[in-house]
């Protein structure tokens, strides 16, 4: 069956920088069919030449340009025209599509307009399974505008067809959660708070907001975050094995360990760095929160009294996103290894920017002595697959393609991860300025938060 991608924002930041990288990868693979169509649509009056031009101009990736032009289409769109949506979609007929998925890469204002104006000219109709529409993150601002989203949405199509992204479901190594887990009996039986001391989950960033000051003002730490990377993360360490490895399996699972997560409001933490008011489409006044520390438990009789800690900001001192599992000590060791208490075992899940997993454990330091050593199993997985990696996106747009849903969220998780966010966003927090990593982690520490040194 000949496909068809559509995508909206064709001359937006996502485009340029995330998807035609992506689409040129799948090109080069040869998982993008000869016969398949990328009708690009936006609002600039430009000649397919034209938008190569502004295109190159903007993609920093290399790409093949020759190749990729053959797949492409630009068409000028007004998209409140409905009659702009007959023309494409009578475009597409002509054209010998009927494998159709559409691509919001537009503000999210426009969710609702377009997802109207696709539906009322039957671009995709409820129920054809051979049509999908994809929706960018984030999906509202708070569970009250996602409820409104959705409902609209649902009133268009049906959620089979609804493809929600969060692009971190698309990196490897958070796909490769599931397989640590399930494919290693080592784990399959102490993951749980009888070995299992505390999670730490963090995503750090060196950059500050750059030039996306208006979305981010208006969306903070919390929401940009908290509310899906990192409760997504969460979600695959914490979830109980799911029946199969079906998308609706997973995402059940998921769901019901969300819906079991409490936070801790005490131990509640925001800051924004030093400067970021003077950033471009900040406001001068903005109590926006750039870093965040978050406290949570898991009431269920797995996770009861294992605290899952949560750290996020930008203009840290690194790039970093990793999860992290600290195991119990074991208190009848330390009669035998005095020192190897010293040094707990962890796995560190590494998503970003290297991906790998690493086991830490205790050896016996090499000599006379009977000291024992931290030392770490480590499995670098971009270094094995020597940069052949595929990026998030390549990732998102095959499963698309394929209409695998797993890596797209379900609107009950949409709905659980709104609900935990906006309680900790209703608790007025003094927003702490800092300037570096370490700011933050004394004020952490000075307020007596139970902190992990992450
Ligand atoms: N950029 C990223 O790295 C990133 C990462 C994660 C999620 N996202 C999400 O992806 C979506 C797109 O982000 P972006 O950074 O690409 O945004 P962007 O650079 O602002 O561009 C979005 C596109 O939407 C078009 N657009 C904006 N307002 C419009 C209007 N009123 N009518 C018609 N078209 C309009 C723009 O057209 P013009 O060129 O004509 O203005 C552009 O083609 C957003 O939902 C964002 O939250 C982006």
């Amino acid at each position: 069956m000949k496909q068809a991608i559509v995508i909206f924002g064709s001359t937006g930041n996502l485009m340029y920088k995330k998807l035609i990288p992506a689409l040129d990868k799948l090109i080069k693979k040869e998982h993008l069919d000869e016969s398949s169509k990328i009708y690009c649509i936006a609002r600039k009056d430009f000649s397919l030449k034209d938008y190569i031009a502004d295109a190159k101009k903007q993609v920093t990736e290399e790409v093949n340009w020759e190749k990729l032009v053959t797949f492409l289409e630009y068409i000028v769109f007004d998209v409140n025209d409905i009659n702009d949506y007959l023309l494409l979609k009578n475009k597409i007929k002509a054209d010998g599509y009927t494998d159709l998925s559409i691509y919001l890469a537009v503000p999210p204002n426009l969710f609702p307009i377009i997802a109207k104006g696709v539906s009322e000219s039957k671009l995709i109709s409820k129920g054809e399974s051979e049509k999908r529409i994809v929706f960018e993150k984030p999906f509202g601002e708070n569970l009250n505008s996602a409820k409104k989203i959705n409902r609209e949405l649902w009133k268009y199509f049906d959620e089979k067809q609804i493809y929600r992204i969060d692009h971190y479901l698309g990196k490897e190594m958070i796909q490769n959660i599931l397989v640590v887990r399930f494919a290693n009996v080592v784990f399959n039986h102490i993951w749980n708070n009888s070995t299992i001391s505390s999670v730490s989950i963090l995503s750090k960033e060196k950059e500050g907001v750059m030039s996306r000051g208006g979305y981010y003002d208006k969306i903070g730490a919390l929401k940009d975050m908290l509310q899906s990377h990192l409760l997504q993360m969460a979600s695959l360490i914490a979830m109980d094995k799911p029946t199969s490895l079906d998308s609706e399996a997973i995402k059940d699972e998921k769901v019901k360990v969300l819906k079991d997560m409490i936070f801790s409001e005490k131990d509640l933490i925001v800051g924004q760095y030093k400067g970021y008011l003077e950033a471009e489409k900040v406001a001068k006044d903005s109590n926006t929160e750039t870093f965040v520390y978050a406290k949570a438990y898991i009431e269920n009789d797995t996770w009861k009294g294992v605290p899952f800690h949560f750290l996020s900001g930008k203009k840290l001192d690194e790039k970093l996103s990793e999860i992290i599992i600290h195991f119990k000590d074991d208190s009848a060791l330390k009669a035998y290894f005095p020192s190897a208490t010293k040094h707990q075992n962890k796995l560190i899940i590494r998503v970003a920017p290297k991906e790998g997993v690493q086991f830490q454990l205790n050896v016996k330091e090499p000599g006379l002595g009977e000291q024992t050593i931290p030392a770490s199993l480590d499995y670098c997985h971009s270094c094995d697959a020597l940069k052949n990696n595929p990026e998030s996106y390549e990732k998102l747009l095959l499963e698309l393609l394929n209409k695998n849903r797993t890596l797209f969220t379900r609107w009950d998780e949409i709905e659980t991860t709104w609900n935990l966010v906006d309680e900790l966003k209703s608790k007025d927090k003094k927003v702490h300025q800092y300037e570096t990593y370490q700011d933050m982690i004394k004020i952490i520490k000075s307020k007596g938060v139970d902190f992990y040194d992450f």
